[in-house]
């Protein structure tokens, strides 16, 4: 049973379709619970996919997004914190309500999913939680500090949550994408992409699809060693 939060598109989606072939129950989870639902439908996976309405922003919306996917699927066995959102500008002109809109959302939230969603995972000795940070939480960014503060956030929760869990068989790991094209890249020109992927050595952005594939391997049982861990998805940008 998989829980992948931001799930209507982009690499949320990506990760949802991948984790459903694979043969987990998969929760697809918005804002929106109309949009939840019809992805869930497009997915194609009848009764082992579902969706459900839930603003990472708001830690009632989660604990009752939790409640509800265990009454429809059973206990979660894996938890992937994708939702996110920018709200970029220089440092010196980012408002209060930026800073508190990007880290309510990003940082909170999964802290909030995760407490609830390692419950379960806690009495059955077996759980995989997987977080979506961000290769600018490594390296940092320019116009983008509330941002890069929850994904660098995002990394510390992780490697705090997977010591302490570690001896229930509770595995944490971050996946750091780099520039992967989805709604979120898609406001830059062709020309901003064109130079970007010339400092990409595999010269392109990513896809969804290529953030999915290591998702599904980290909640797989080929992952059984592996925690704190975080997995760069980036072309070999920041090598
Ligand atoms: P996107 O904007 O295409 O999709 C984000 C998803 O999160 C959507 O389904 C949206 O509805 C959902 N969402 C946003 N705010 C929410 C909220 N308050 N409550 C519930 N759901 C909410 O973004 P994309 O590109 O698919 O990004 C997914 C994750 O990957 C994000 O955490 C993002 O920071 C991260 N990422 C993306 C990169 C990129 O180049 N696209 C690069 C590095 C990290």
């Amino acid at each position: 049973v998989a829980l992948v939060t931001g799930s209507t598109r982009g690499i949320g989606r990506a990760i949802a379709e991948t984790l459903l072939l694979c043969g987990a129950k998969v929760a697809i989870c918005g804002r929106d619970l109309q949009r939840a639902g019809e992805v869930a439908v497009e997915l194609g996976g009848g009764d082992n996919v579902r969706g459900f309405a839930c603003d990472v922003s708001e830690p009632a919306s989660i604990n009752a997004l939790v409640d509800d996917v265990e009454k429809a699927f059973g206990a979660l066995d894996v938890l992937v914190n994708n939702a996110g959102v920018t709200r970029d500008n220089v440092f010196l002109r980012l408002k209060d309500e930026d800073w508190e809109a990007v880290l309510d959302a990003n940082l909170r939230g999964a802290f909030v999913a995760t407490r609830a969603a390692s419950r379960g995972m806690l009495k059955r000795r077996w759980g995989r939680i997987i977080n979506i940070a961000s290769i600018v939480g490594l390296v940092g960014n320019k116009g983008q500090a509330n941002y890069v503060a929850s994904k660098a956030g995002l990394i510390g929760l992780t490697k705090s949550v997977a010591k302490e869990l570690a001896s229930r068989n509770i595995l944490a790991n971050v996946v750091a994408p780099g520039f992967i094209d989805t709604d979120m890249t898609a406001a830059m020109t062709a020309e901003a992409r064109t130079t970007l992927s010339q400092g990409i050595p595999l010269a392109r952005l990513g896809t969804p699809q290529d953030v999915a594939g290591i998702v599904a391997f980290l909640a797989s049982e080929h992952a059984a060693y592996i925690t704190g861990q975080v997995f760069v998805v980036d072309g070999g940008m920041v090598m």
